[in-house]
């Protein structure tokens, strides 16, 4: 792809975030320490409620945080990442390259090079043949490809996904999975990624952050071994990966529960 920055590296260092709404306080996020290399691929679990897109929204900086800090060595980074999330946020009334040209002209990128900054993009996900269609035409694999051309156009140093894949059928998951794959190792960003499925985090990441049941706070890091490139069907079938998808599930099981008995309350 055009540009090619590579990523960055990010450090988060006691962080907490605290809502505050008249007089109820809620504790989001605290002591949130995290270092994550430059093209390395972070997956993040936890249950519904530990502030997994609290935490995404401050490294984007849509959200500021109450304490602690954050460092990232890009150099205008609060513009230099981009967000996926889980409904593509595809403007309808505009094509597919129009919607994936969006953000380089409101930055103020030339037609000439954006152009081809988008061709790029389009080829990247491969939905070439779909540009000028719109989203109402396209299936839900295909918005978030689009959603993901839209995020890679721009050339970010980090990319913020929150759920990208968690509304798609099965299939389609796995298809898009091994496409992330493929679109990782090809541009090499620095991805923060959250899902809600163990195997989704040990298909695609170097290392798995299981999140406490609120206050969110890191509970373990798990290394992913497994060598790459990877084939999501074939990984998920070997006795490694279940072994693993085990024991990422017993960090995590008394946190769904204790996250479940905190909304019975
Ligand atoms: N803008 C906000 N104001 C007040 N509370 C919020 C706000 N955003 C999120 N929260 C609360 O903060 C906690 C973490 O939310 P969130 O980051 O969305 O969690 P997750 O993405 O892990 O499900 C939840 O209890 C949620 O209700
Ligand atoms: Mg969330």
């Amino acid at each position: 792809m055009a540009g090619e920055r590579r990523g960055a590296a990010i450090d988060i260092a006691g962080l907490r975030k605290l809502y505050l709404s008249g007089p109820a306080r809620l504790v989001a996020l605290d002591h949130i320490d995290l270092r994550i290399a430059p093209s390395e691929f972070v997956c993040i679990v936890g249950p519904s409620g530990c502030g997994k897109s609290t935490l995404l929204r401050i490294l984007a900086g849509l959200t500021a945080p109450s304490g602690g800090t954050i460092k990232v060595d890009a150099p205008n980074w609060a513009v230099e990442n981009a967000m996926v999330f889980q409904e593509s946020g595809l403007f309808p009334w505009m094509s597919v390259e129009a919607n994936v040209g969006f953000g380089l002209m409101t930055r103020g990128v030339g037609a000439h090079e954006a152009a081809a900054r988008v061709e790029a993009a389009l080829k990247l996900v491969g939905l070439t043949r779909f540009r000028q269609h719109y989203p109402h035409q396209l299936s839900g694999g295909m918005r978030q490809r689009s959603a993901i051309a839209r995020a890679f156009v721009t050339d970010p140093a980090m990319l913020l996904m929150d759920e990208p894949l968690a509304a798609l059928d099965a299939q389609n998951r796995i298809i898009l999975q091994a496409e992330l794959l493929r679109i990782w190792e090809q541009t090499r960003k620095t991805v923060i990624y959250v899902t809600h499925s163990i195997e989704e985090a040990l298909l695609l990441g170097d290392r798995t952050v299981v999140m406490t049941a609120q206050p969110g706070r890191i509970k373990q890091i798990i290394d992913v071994p497994f060598a790459r490139p990877r084939d999501p069907m074939t990984l998920s079938a070997s006795p490694e990966f279940g072994r693993l998808k085990l024991d990422i599930w017993r960090v995590l099981e008394d946190e769904v529960t204790r996250a479940r008995h905190d909304e019975e309350k």
